[in-house]
């Protein structure tokens, strides 16, 4: 399958069959070149509320039907919103979609938007990993490091881990070097990193201390794919 880095948060995943995108935030993305009308999809999944990940989802799914798979509480307040189609799921669940199977995991963090009356908490956010085409993607969301990383390293062979590194609301380079070592990921790629001031590190850090414990990492540049 075709992973492509967006920014920030932000994958394509095309399977043979299907078009998934992970935490769609476009409008408003400094970094981001592509625009949410222009997206296709006909699965967007949500690691959590936060406005940087939640994005353009609802959008999205109002004009090209995807369906928003989400934590629950999330995925009710995307079909508030207007979007048709949800499916909703919590962690240590695992459901097997058309394209793939997809296992919602812990994650360190909140979720969360904010509204006039105050902040809408949205459960809790999660972590993704997505089993399709034989291969196995871990998207963590937003989280600090913890150590059940290991543990879904061994529950699943992970070949391609996708990391916050951006440090202040999620791991910085040297606690995402240390989650790719405890992932026993073959490849870590950084995300969560430079799209706004209080995120802004050099990227290569990460790879050079994956590197120093003798683990695969890289840096997508905006629009690049790898082959998973
Ligand atoms: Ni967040
Ligand atoms: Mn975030």
């Amino acid at each position: 399958m075709k992973l492509t880095y967006l920014s920030h948060s932000c994958f394509t995943v095309e399977t043979a069959s299907h078009r998934l995108i992970i935490d769609p935030f476009l409008t408003g993305n400094p970094l981001a070149k592509v625009k949410a009308e222009d997206v296709e999809a006909d699965y967007i999944l949500l690691s959590h509320a936060h406005e940087d990940h939640l994005g353009d989802a609802v959008a999205i799914a109002k004009r090209t039907g995807a369906t928003i798979i989400a934590n629950y509480e999330t995925a009710l307040y995307c079909a508030d919103q207007g979007a048709k189609k949800v499916h909703p799921m919590q962690h240590g669940g695992a459901f097997q979609f058309p394209f793939g199977r997809v296992k919602f995991t812990i994650a360190h963090h909140s979720s969360s938007v904010k509204t006039d009356n105050g902040f809408l908490f949205l459960g809790n956010p999660a972590g993704i990993i997505l089993n399709a085409s034989g291969k196995t993607i871990y998207h963590a969301g937003d989280t600090a490091l913890f150590l059940d990383m290991k543990l879904i390293g061994e529950l699943d062979s992970i070949d391609v881990a996708l990391l916050p590194i951006g440090d202040n609301f999620t791991m910085g380079p040297d606690d995402a070097a240390r989650a790719a070592d405890f992932l026993n990921a073959k490849l870590s790629v950084g995300m969560h990193f430079n799209t706004f001031e209080l995120i802004k590190i050099d990227p290569q850090q990460f790879v050079d201390k994956a590197k120093a414990l003798g683990r695969k990492a890289k840096i997508l540049g905006v629009g690049e794919s790898l082959e998973v």
